[in-house]
């Protein structure tokens, strides 16, 4: 076709290098800003909605968006307001329409934006809870920026964009799998869509509080630590209820100071939280901490200087009905499940969870075990794939560091111990221990198939070594198991990150016959007893609280989904998985008794 010059209406077919000019302004950690007690102006609600899986979004430059009705138009598009539909903000579309059932690709949602522009000097940012894969948010036209990463929170201004009437939100929301993504294309868990969490405006002072850190310092003392939006100086007031005030000094935005307050500690039987409160010039912000140690000696991990074994359960989060949604009563569930077991920890895999998650573990007393979805065959050559890993383990730090139940920070999943990833873990260790020098570092690793030992290069830079292994199910007996224990001599504090059985609910049968709840529950009971007896064990994850959809997992009794729950995915249909494990910790994991 002849090129008729700049007015091709054809050139976007031979672009294929649309995505360039909207892969930066990159959206990072470096654009948060600090949450705690603002109010917030939610667009929850519905969205109007459209899929893209040949990206003509981008191509045909959907978000310069034209509503001249299609009746006037004196050229045709491919892009009409009228064919788009609506869904539900937060949500994820799978579960939204049967016809949106598998779709994973690029989708655009749009809604207008009624909102006072920003007065007196104040500015108006909005705020992505969670946007799986990759998200792009425009404004009136005009690209502001792109999200990687599908489980944390980030931060975009359009004060400046805003008209005065006639604001037009567009987001490109895009869940294609990538094998340079984090995670990459292959792993077991549904591959949601959507903006599935809170959509919301937040107004700040010109100069407000960007992050607010409270940590336990030598001698039960607290520390805190300042940084605003602006290199400004001044001076911070802290107030933290029943304990004290305090004052910060600012310095080119930043400042930290310690108190000589002993505040009572935190812990899953004693689960004690402060409300504070911080001011800074016209800024007010606040938080509800809990303040305790957590530490390792040797094989042994130490809360407030006592021994502590972690009873621990895995969860995804997903929902038979909601996806990836989830909400207080959700996470009530899970954690009063979790209690129910005897459980005093959860490792909330394979990503960050709704913040809500870590909120609701600081009142109920549940220890944490957060991570990035570092999982499986990454491509950790590519330094894209780690400065994506990196941005994710930073904005999860940033969000949650002030969560008492957060004691460890999960760097990865099930990664072969290759050169290339120990470099990059190796990295992301290091920013963990950069970002919070106080918390605990792990990872779900492999073992040492040759000398059959629990061993890995990077435990050296891990204070926890996770063991994900599953004698019983995929490696049948646990004779494997009792002579890995035997044969390994870590020199820091080993936990088995997941092990576990699939039971088919209402299967029942021979404990010896795959799939049914009888053999689940004596592949959990006889994994406890036998993770108990080594010493440098310190705690046990089994995988899983719930059901889950996975579509890796097509037997007749799986049908896409993973059972290796002790609880069916109705979330209330308990196997008897469940009773074994909860007897198991009757008597089991009860060093410190937390
Ligand atoms: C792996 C992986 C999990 C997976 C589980 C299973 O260890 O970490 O994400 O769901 O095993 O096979 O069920």
């Amino acid at each position: 076709m002849p090129d008729i010059g700049p007015e091709d209406p054809f050139a976007h077919l031979h672009e294929e290098d649309f995505e360039t000019p909207f892969m930066s302004p990159l959206l990072t950690d470096a654009g948060m800003i600090f949450m705690g007690d603002r109010v917030t102006e939610s667009l929850a609600g519905d969205w109007r909605f459209v899929l893209d899986p040949f990206r003509e979004g981008l191509r045909q430059r959907w978000f310069e968006h034209d509503a001249t009705p299609i009746e006037e138009w004196t050229v045709p598009r491919d892009c009409d307001d009228a064919a788009w539909q609506t869904i539900p903000v937060p949500g994820c579309w799978n579960l939204a329409r049967a016809e949106w059932r598998y779709y994973e690709g690029a989708a655009w949602y749009m809604r207008d934006l009624d909102v006072a522009p920003p007065r007196d000097g104040e500015r108006l940012f909005l705020r992505i809870g969670a946007a799986t894969g990759r998200a792009r948010v425009f404004l009136n036209g005009r690209f502001l920026g792109l999200h990687r990463g599908g489980w944390t929170p980030f931060f975009v201004e359009i004060g400046p964009y805003l008209r005065e009437a006639g604001n037009l939100l567009m987001c490109e929301v895009d869940t294609t799998r990538r094998d340079d993504a984090v995670p990459m294309s292959h792993f077991d868990w549904f591959n949601y869509g959507g903006l599935f969490r809170e959509v919301e405006l937040v107004r700040v002072p010109a100069i407000h509080v960007t992050d607010f850190r409270l940590w336990l310092i030598q001698g039960d003392r607290i520390a805190a630590r300042v940084v605003l939006s602006n290199p400004t100086d001044g001076e911070a007031e802290i107030e933290i209820d029943g304990l004290g005030t305090g004052r910060v000094a600012i310095s080119a935005g930043e400042g930290e100071t310690t108190f000589d307050l002993s505040p009572r500690l935190w812990s899953p039987s004693d689960p004690h939280l402060y409300q504070v409160r911080l001011r800074f010039g016209a800024d007010r912000v606040g938080d509800r901490v809990g303040f305790r140690r957590i530490e390792r000696h040797g094989t042994e991990i130490r809360l407030n200087g006592e021994p502590v074994a972690f009873r621990g359960i895995c969860a995804h989060e997903d929902d038979r009905d909601l996806g990836r949604c989830t909400s207080e009563a959700d996470i009530r569930r899970r954690f009063g499940h979790a209690k129910e077991l005897g459980a005093n920890a959860m490792r909330l895999a394979h990503y960050p969870h709704s913040e809500l998650a870590a909120k609701i573990a600081d009142e109920v007393g549940i220890l944490l075990w957060e991570e990035i979805p570092v999982y499986w065959a990454i491509a950790f050559e590519n330094p894209e794939t780690f400065a994506e890993a990196e941005n994710q383990l930073r904005e999860m730090i940033r969000r949650d560091f002030n969560r008492a139940s957060v004691v460890l920070w999960g760097i990865g999943n099930e990664n072969a111990d290759t050169d290339a990833r120990l470099r990059f873990m190796s990295g992301l260790a290091a920013t963990a221990r950069r970002e919070d020098p106080d918390r605990l570092v792990g990872a779900a690793c492999l073992i040492n198939r040759v000398a059959f030992r629990i061993e890995d290069r990077l435990a050296e830079a891990l204070d926890v070594i996770g063991l994900n292994e599953y004698f019983g199910w995929y490696e049948p007996g646990f004779d494997g198991l009792r002579r890995l224990l035997a044969n390994s001599a870590p020199d820091r504090p080993v936990m088995v990150t997941e092990t576990g059985a699939d039971a088919r609910v209402g299967l029942h049968g021979s404990d010896m016959q795959l799939f049914t709840e009888e053999y689940q529950a004596r592949v959990l009971a006889t994994q406890v007893e036998i993770a108990d007896g080594a010493d440098y064990v310190a705690g046990i994850f089994p995988w899983l609280l719930y059901d889950f959809r996975s579509e890796r997992r097509q037997t007749r009794h799986q049908r896409g989904w993973n059972l290796k729950g002790v609880i069916a995915a109705d979330k209330t249909t308990r196997k008897l998985g469940f009773e074994a494990l909860r007897a198991a910790y009757a008597t089991h994991f009860r060093k410190g008794d937390s």
